[in-house]
C-alpha cells in the first residue's frame, strides 16, 4: 500500500516506519525539517516537508504522495506543551483530513489517548462516552482528543487507536526522562489514581495491523490497568529512586485505565502484556 505518515520522525513514528517498510508498503514521511531526510532515505522512505499547521502544505505532500493510507502519529509534545499538541489534534488533524479527502485517501489511521474517558470506577472500554464534566486544565487535552476523533471520522475507513501512557527508550518513562526526574524530588504520588501503559514498539506494531482492521476505536494498552500506589514503587525500586508516601487518597477522578479487548480480539498481541514485568525488559 501507499501509506503517509505524518509523525513518523516521532517516539512512535521511528518505530513504526522499519515496521511499514519491512510489510512491503512505500513509504511517504513528513517532517517540518529536512534533517531527517538522509536517515529516511536509508531506511528506504521517502520524506517530505509539510507543517500540519500550514494547510497549503498539507495539501501539496498529500497530492504529491499520492496515498491509500494515512498514518496520524502526530503530536506536539517534546515542550510538555498541552495547548500546543491540542492546537495540532484541533488544526492539523483539520488539515490533513481536508486534504486527504481531496487526495482520495481510502483509509486513516491515527493516535489518540486512552484516558480521556469520563471518571468511572471501572477500567474504560471504547463504548464509554469521552469526559464532559471538565476542570480547564483537562478540558485542553480533551478538546484536543474530541476535534481529533472527529475529524478523523469523516474518512470512512477511520481506526482511532486510543494508546495508553507510553514507556521506554525516549518516552518520558525512559530512566533519563521526566517522571525519573519528579522521582527523584518526590513528586510523583504514589496514589490510587490508575493507569493504562503501553510499550512503545507495541504502539507501533498496533498501528502497523490497523491497516487491516475494522474501522472504529481500539483502546491500545496493556492488560493490567494499575493504581499509582502499585506502579510508583517498582519504578522506584528499578531505578534507585525513594519509595514516595502513598500521597493523596483517590487520585484524579478520571484516572480509571481501560480494557483492550476489542484490540485482543483484532489480532493484537503486545509483546508487554503487563508494566511489571515490560518495566523491566524496557527500561531497567
Ligand atoms: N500515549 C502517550 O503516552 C504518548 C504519546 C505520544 C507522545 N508521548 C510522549 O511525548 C514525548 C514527545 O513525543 P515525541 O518524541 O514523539 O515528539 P513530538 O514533539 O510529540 O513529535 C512527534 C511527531 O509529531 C510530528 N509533528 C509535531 N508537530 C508537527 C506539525 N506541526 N506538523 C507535522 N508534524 C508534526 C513530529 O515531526 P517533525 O518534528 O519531524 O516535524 C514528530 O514526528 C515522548 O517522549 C512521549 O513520552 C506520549
Amino acid at each position: 500500500m501507499r501509506v503517509f505518515v505524518m509523525g513518523g520522525t516521532g517516539v512512535i513514528g521511528r518505530r513504526l516506519l522499519p515496521r511499514l517498510v519491512d510489510a512491503g508498503h512505500e513509504v511517504t514521511v513528513s517532517s517540518r525539517s529536512r534533517a531527517c531526510f538522509t536517515e529516511l532515505g536509508a531506511m528506504g522512505v521517502q520524506g517530505v516537508v509539510m507543517d500540519a499547521l500550514d494547510a497549503d502544505s498539507v495539501s501539496a505532500a498529500l497530492q504529491d504522495a499520492s496515498p491509500e493510507v494515512v498514518m496520524h502519529q502526530a503530536t506536539d509534545l517534546s515542550k510538555r506543551d498541552a495547548q500546543a499538541n491540542a492546537r495540532l489534534r484541533r488544526e492539523g488533524t483539520r488539515h490533513l483530513v481536508d486534504a486527504a479527502k481531496t487526495a482520495g485517501v481510502r483509509r486513516i489511521v491515527a493516535q489518540s489517548i486512552a484516558w480521556a474517558y469520563e471518571p468511572g470506577p471501572t477500567p474504560a472500554d471504547e463504548t464509554t462516552p469521552l469526559d464532559d464534566d471538565l476542570d480547564p486544565g483537562r478540558a485542553v487535552s480533551v478538546g484536543g482528543v474530541r476535534a481529533l476523533e472527529s475529524a478523523v471520522s469523516e474518512i470512512a475507513e477511520h481506526v482511532v487507536l486510543r494508546y495508553g501512557t507510553l514507556y521506554g527508550p525516549g518516552t518520558w518513562f525512559a530512566p533519563d526522562g521526566p517522571v525519573a526526574d519528579a522521582l527523584a524530588h518526590g513528586m510523583l504520588p504514589a496514589d490510587e489514581a490508575v493507569s493504562s501503559f503501553l510499550q512503545v514498539e507495541d504502539a507501533a506494531a498496533a498501528a502497523v495491523q490497523a491497516l487491516e482492521w475494522a474501522p472504529g476505536t481500539y483502546n491500545i494498552v496493556d492488560d493490567e490497568p494499575a493504581p499509582a500506589s502499585a506502579w510508583v514503587p517498582v519504578l522506584a525500586g528499578m531505578w534507585g529512586a525513594p519509595v514516595p508516601s502513598p500521597g493523596r487518597e483517590g487520585g484524579g477522578t478520571w484516572e480509571r485505565g481501560a480494557r483492550n479487548a476489542k484490540a485482543r480480539a483484532a489480532g493484537w498481541v503486545p509483546l508487554c502484556p503487563t508494566w511489571r514485568s515490560g518495566f523491566r525488559t524496557a527500561m531497567a
